[in-house]
């Protein structure tokens, strides 16, 4: 198998499992929640708060793993928690998210912003899709650091297009592709 079918084949399975862990409403434990606290700005927090609990979910997930690999790296904590925060502000109910996993080989940046700009369901999914840069926006805005605004906005591209460092990148990565 090529690397990229490997590639392929490994973000499938992730999608697969995202998609029936995101089908569960349930909390994250509260123990979880004052860690998150306490990891993040105020502000970060606060958007924090809006995102829904599977999502919330996933981000504790992302942002413990990531910290067992480096374990006194707020900066990589903080990206973990925060690195899907763009879907707070755009529409993202169960049919969207499945189609946006279906057609993402197709989303190019150009069919995207393409999409957003229609109407009806495209309309829908392309501004879903455009989701880290929304992220990305909203992070700069309440004062989180560079690393974590540009982790939004780069979680999705292929580790050749990526500008930040890539020890972090790696394992954010890493972590996003297990943690359901
Ligand atoms: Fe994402
Ligand atoms: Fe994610």
């Amino acid at each position: 198998m090529s690397k990229s079918n490997t590639g392929n084949s490994s973000q499938l399975a992730h999608l697969v499992r995202r998609f029936f862990a995101s089908l569960g409403q349930r909390s994250p434990d509260p123990s979880d929640v004052v860690w998150v606290k306490e990891t993040l700005l105020q502000a970060e927090f606060e958007l924090w708060e809006k995102m829904s609990p599977p999502d919330q979910r996933h981000s504790i997930a992302v942002a413990q793993m990531a910290r067992s690999e480096l374990p006194n790296d707020v900066t990589t904590m903080r990206a973990g928690l925060l690195h899907d925060i763009g879907k707070i502000g755009v529409p993202s109910g169960l049919i969207t998210r499945v189609a946006a996993a279906i057609s993402k080989p197709l989303a190019t940046e150009d069919r995207v912003n393409r999409w957003s700009q229609g109407k009806g369901p495209l309309a829908s999914l392309g501004a879903f899709m455009s989701y880290p840069q929304l992220g990305a926006s909203m992070l700069r805005e309440v004062g989180s650091d560079d690393f974590t605004v540009m982790w939004a906005t780069e979680h999705h591209l292929p580790s050749t297009e990526w500008t930040v460092e890539r020890t972090r990148a790696e394992v954010l990565q890493r972590a996003d592709q297990f943690a359901v």
